[in-house]
């Protein structure tokens, strides 16, 4: 099965396992833990970092699977806090070469993070997946990945 078929089946797996879920905290507990199993072991670190109701220009670490990760994110440092404060995926291919990185495990060296918006349009958190690997996620991630965080607030 190719990558492209593999998010199709999660994303209708992602659905039936969340349907009529009313905490984010499920859904995001479950999502982290499907993406994780599902690419293992190329995802090496899955996760959500949420935005702090009480602190709106901070993301705090939500549910996630992997090693220890850092607690807060400013928005604006590094790929988490990057993508919080323009709302736009990003895949980096090499972390090392990433202006203000924040290295929470030095065993990561590519990253892929996608927003996730509540149906108002208002950011709740982003999705943060790492890679041991170099240039470890694509296009296909992207869409993949936007595709399952376009679920946690859906009806
Ligand atoms: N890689 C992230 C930091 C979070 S952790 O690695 C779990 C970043 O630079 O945004």
């Amino acid at each position: 099965m190719d990558k492209k078929q593999k998010y199709d089946e999660l994303v209708a797996e992602i659905a039936s396992v969340i349907e009529g879920e009313t905490s984010i905290t499920a859904r995001y507990a479950s999502i982290g833990c499907l993406l994780s199993q599902a690419f293992s072991p190329r995802f090496f670190w899955t996760g959500f970092y949420e935005v702090d109701p009480l602190k709106p220009k901070e993301l705090v670490v939500g549910p996630y699977q992997g090693t220890l990760g850092c607690l807060r994110i400013p928005f604006g440092r590094g790929v988490c806090g990057t993508v919080a404060a323009s709302g736009d995926s990003l895949i980096v291919s090499d972390v090392h070469a990433f202006k203000g990185h924040i290295a929470c495990d030095s065993a990561t060296n590519s990253e892929i993070v996608v927003p996730v918006f509540r149906k108002d349009g208002s950011l709740a958190a982003v999705l943060d997946v790492d890679s041991t690997e170099f240039d470890a996620f694509d296009e296909v991630d992207r869409i993949g990945l936007e595709r399952i965080c376009g679920l946690i607030f859906a009806e």
